[in-house]
């Protein structure tokens, strides 16, 4: 059966290990038949959480950016791979922010397959 593959792709640095290995998935699960959309995360217009909890009453965030899409492609998705580099013993804090984004429906992100990239 097909399934939807979101990659998210956290390093700033296009082509670099990170987003090769993301690539590379990308390949091996066109190949066998998913269906799959690769998003570089650097590209994209993400506030930080204001943890301001409006969400928990709207389920939505007050910040206009490109997070909505992406949360709304999350939820979508049967397949999440997130990718990101070491940087100082953790994730990078580009792939930090767009998690903590994901506070007005986190809830919803659940029964899926999870694949997590770490270079
Ligand atoms: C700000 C910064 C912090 C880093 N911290 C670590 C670290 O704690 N441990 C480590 O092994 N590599 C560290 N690195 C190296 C990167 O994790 C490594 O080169 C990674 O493979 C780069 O991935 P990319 O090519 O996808 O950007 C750091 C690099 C940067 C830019």
């Amino acid at each position: 059966m097909s399934k939807k593959v979101l990659i998210l792709s956290g390093s700033p640095r296009k082509g670099g290990n990170s987003d090769f290995l993301c690539d590379a998935f990308m390949k091996g699960a066109q190949e066998a038949g998913h269906d799959v959309e690769k998003i570089f995360i650097n590209d994209k217009k993400i506030s930080y959480c204001r943890a301001c909890y409006v969400c928990r009453h709207t389920h939505k965030c007050f910040q206009k950016d490109d997070m909505t899409e992406i949360l709304d492609k999350m939820i979508e998705a049967d397949v999440l791979v997130l990718a990101s580099p070491v940087y100082f013993y953790a994730i990078a804090g580009q792939v930090k922010t767009m998690l903590d984004r994901t506070l007005p429906r986190w809830t919803e992100l659940k029964n899926k397959e999870f694949y997590y990239i770490l270079t």
